[in-house]
């Protein structure tokens, strides 16, 4: 995703934004860009691909002594990877950097346009820097220009700006994306979009506020909040342990990946939500002509994510679905038609058994389709089509936001194959995509809610097996919950789907078999809570999970009545994740790195 860097002081500019970007490598891009602003004059390198273009691009470019310098990583939203559409961006005499999305964008472009702007990019980005020259033309500052300007920009934003007619500034400003002002011991300062690349640069930092704005001077720092008033800056000590300041102050990588789910969703519906329909613009829609079935295909928990699909796909794009474990698929000789579009899921983009299947969809002559979290990786290489998951790396090696987002990747193309199918009407399209705009607050973590689950945990520690249940969509998030605690806890978990139970595993129900029953309120609410009800009739240990309160259960976790069932579902989601971690904290185990499992499983 987008990453920002800027730095303003004596030192040596291009390398500490270089080096600052490449801390950033890991969110993935695929174009970046510097501009460094010294006696007036600018000097700009722009390169698409991995940031070894832009290192070669500017190997000769050695500014010394005092300089204003800012720099980007684009993640291509609005407009193609090309080095046009890389930041910074110009205007007549300033240059601007921006992560996030300016929702008005195409309204303010119209404005700017019809007043004889020239736009070169396709970006959004490119408005601010033009409304900020308007602005100037009419301000007494260019700190009233740039103030003018935020406040006409809506959605979510961290802009660095820089300008010749304040050579010595950088102006900043941030709303609802990360943005950081960092200062070093000579007391220069540094910004960055995450703390990674201040590590080491910089010994305190302020994490600036929704609706802070302001600049940067060699000896002054102006800070304002949204309602323009002065904000004292408060600095707090910068970590120097790179290790320990990523994982954000959380014990675990899997904590803060659990916690940073919010945020990487808003990654992940990042320019693909307008109010009617779903924008891929990495797929070309002549993909789904001539398809009648979509087959799904991953391991572990991408598998899971899969099944989830499985239903959405099907009930709104009316589109059959088949979904295959990998290791499986490989060998039951399947038969693959022309008519099917195959699709592989991963988060690493190199698990052997999944990338082997790929090439077989594609021996087959299939069309083929990767969602997955790691661009440039082995599948999104070989596939016809990609969709990246945008999570951002995932260290702990129990998945929890890879699967998140591949879910909300899934709602999104579910929605888009609906338009295209015209299986879902217009306003049944727009309410879905005004639910998908929910699910960064659903996947937030409600206060007390992690330490009732910590509470609660020590009740779970021992026993016979866990059985998660649910049914629809929360039948495969049942099994996804029972395989996070298998994984890191080492308890024997199963997940299945609540009306089967009485198949077979309620023979095993007695108190020491403790059942995670999932009882949203939106789906099939009554069927669930009977099927519950038979296990509790025969004593087994139940935790519900449900916005509506169960006696017949033993321990109770309250979710939100959220008014749709996918968002039921994420909440959920959380709270699965919530209870595995803390089970398996309080057995002592390592949860980021649990006995005898690899993040990326690249052998048969
Ligand atoms: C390994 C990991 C799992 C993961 C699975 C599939 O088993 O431990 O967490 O779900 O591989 O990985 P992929 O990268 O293909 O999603």
């Amino acid at each position: 995703m987008c990453g920002i860097v800027g730095y303003i002081g004596s030192k040596k500019t291009k390398e500490i934004l270089l080096d600052g970007l490449g801390e950033l490598e890991y969110r993935g891009y695929d174009s970046a860009g510097i501009a460094v602003l010294q006696n007036n004059n600018f000097s700009v390198y722009k390169a698409v691909g991995k940031l070894v273009n832009l290192q070669e691009k500017a190997h000769d470019f050695e500014p010394k002594g005092f300089a204003v310098g800012i720099g980007h990583t684009r993640w291509a939203t609005h407009g193609k990877p090309t080095e046009l559409n890389a930041h910074p961006h110009l205007g007549e005499s300033s240059y601007v950097v921006h992560n996030g999305i300016i929702e008005n964008y195409a309204q303010l472009k119209r404005e700017l346009q019809n007043e004889g702007v020239n736009f070169l990019s396709q970006t959004d980005t490119e408005v601010i820097v033009w409304l900020f020259e308007k602005e100037l033309r009419g301000s007494a500052s260019a700190f009233e220009a740039f103030s003018k300007t935020i406040s006409q920009l809506h959605g979510a934003f961290a802009v660095l700006l820089v300008t010749k007619s304040e050579d010595e500034t950088i102006f900043f400003a941030k709303q609802g994306s990360p943005m950081i002002l960092g200062r070093d011991e000579e007391g220069e300062k540094h910004f960055a979009s995450s703390d990674t690349p201040l590590i080491g640069k910089c010994s305190e930092v302020i994490y600036l506020e929704d609706g802070d704005f302001g600049f940067v001077k060699p000896n002054e720092i102006m800070l304002l909040d949204k309602g323009g008033n002065k904000k004292i800056p408060h600095f707090s000590k910068l970590s120097t342990n790179k290790l320990s300041a990523q994982k954000n102050g959380y014990r675990f990588f899997m904590e803060k990946e659990i916690y940073e789910q919010s945020d990487v969703i808003t990654d992940t519906l990042l320019g693909r939500l307008s109010d009617s329909e779903i924008i891929f613009e990495e797929l070309d829609p002549t993909l789904f002509d001539g398809i009648n079935e979509i087959k799904l295909c991953a391991c572990g928990t991408s598998y899971h994510s899969a099944l989830t699909a499985s239903y959405l796909i099907e009930r709104y794009a009316k589109t059959r679905v088949s979904v295959e474990i990998a290791s499986e698929f490989r060998y039951k000789e399947p038969l693959l038609c022309k008519d099917t579009l195959f699709v592989a899921i991963s988060q690493s983009g190199e698990t052997a058994d999944t990338l082997e299947t790929l090439k077989m969809a594609k021996v087959a002559g299939l069309k083929t389709l990767v969602i997955c979290n790691v661009d440039n990786s082995s599948m999104v290489r070989l596939a016809d089509a990609s969709i990246l998951t945008r999570a951002g790396i995932e260290k702990g090696v129990a998945s929890t936001k890879a699967f998140a987002t591949q879910v909300a990747v899934f709602w999104m193309l579910s929605l888009y194959i609906a338009k295209l199918k015209n299986s879902l009407t217009c306003k049944q399209i727009e309410d879905q995509i005004a639910l998908l705009r929910e699910i960064p607050r659903a996947v937030e973590i409600p206060n007390g809610l992690h330490e009732k689950i910590t509470r609660l945990s020590k009740r779970y520690l021992h026993g016979h097996g866990f059985f998660f249940i649910g049914r629809d969509v929360f039948f495969p998030l049942a099994l996804e919950g029972a395989l996070k605690l298998k994984e890191i806890s080492y308890l024997h978990a199963e997940g299945y789907p609540s009306g089967e139970m009485k198949h077979g595993p309620i023979a095993l129900a007695d108190p020491e078999l403790f059942t995670i029953a999932l009882l949203p309120q939106h789906i099939l609410y009554e069927k669930s809570k009977s099927n519950v009800e038979e296990l509790s009739a025969r004593d087994s240990t139940i935790c519900a999970i449900s916005p509506i309160e169960f006696d017949k259960a033993d321990d109770y976790i309250q979710t939100s009545s959220a008014h749709h069932y996918m968002i039921e579902f994420f909440e959920m989601m959380v709270v699965l994740q919530l209870l595995s971690l803390e089970i398996a904290v309080r057995l002592g185990n390592d949860v980021d790195m649990p006995r005898n499992l690899a993040k990326s499983v690249t052998v048969e």
